[in-house]
């Protein structure tokens, strides 16, 4: 039987959300059937047999979709298998070096049991509100920092992973 697989993300402005987008295009071209929607859209998880969950990083913390969605399907994520990413830095930082979780991910990814986290480069573009993102953007920091290649790289390993689950189980 294929296996399903929900990404769910947490986002501000949309490039989580194109980053989950591309991972469950890769799952579904490694002949998972995967789909992504926002982690506030997500009411049940009983049909998928694994989740990965992205959350944009915002003051050092996720976004509070991921958290809450952490809590909500705390006791369900425990039974599957769960990978988790964070994107956020906008420089080549995570292109170059592993970048672990921040606190509130770690926290989470103990309470589920998740299996890896990985952290992706992010994107910030003219026309973000707020005052900290119009001082990025000011200050000439902002960009498109998401590396595709390496994100691909990992959904494949990932799928790798997944495929690997039916077969052990
Ligand atoms: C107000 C603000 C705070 C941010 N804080 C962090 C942070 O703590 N760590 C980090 O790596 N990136 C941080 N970023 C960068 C965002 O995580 C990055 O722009 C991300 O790709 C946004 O994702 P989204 O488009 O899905 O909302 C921050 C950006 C803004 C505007």
């Amino acid at each position: 039987m294929t296996q399903r697989v929900m990404v769910a993300y947490a986002t501000k402005y949309g490039s989580t959300a194109e980053i989950a987008e591309v991972v469950a295009a890769t799952l579904r071209n490694e002949g998972i059937d995967a789909e992504a929607a926002p982690a506030s859209k997500v009411t049940d998880i009983g049909p998928y047999s694994a989740v990965i969950l992205g959350s944009a990083l915002y003051m050092g913390r996720w976004l509070r979709d991921a958290r809450r969605f952490v809590r909500r399907h705390q006791r369900a994520l425990r039974e599957r298998a769960v990978w988790v990413f964070s994107s956020g830095p906008l420089d080549p930082s995570a292109s170059e070096r592993d970048i672990g979780p921040v606190p509130s991910a770690g926290r989470a990814m103990c309470r589920i049991h998740a299996r890896e986290h990985v952290t992706f480069g992010g994107r910030l573009e003219a026309g973000a509100k707020g005052r900290v993102a119009r001082m990025i953007l000011e200050e000439d920091r902002g960009g498109d920092f998401r590396d595709f290649d390496a994100i691909t790289t990992w959904a494949t390993a990932t799928a790798a992973e997944i495929k690997a689950l039916r077969e052990g189980s």
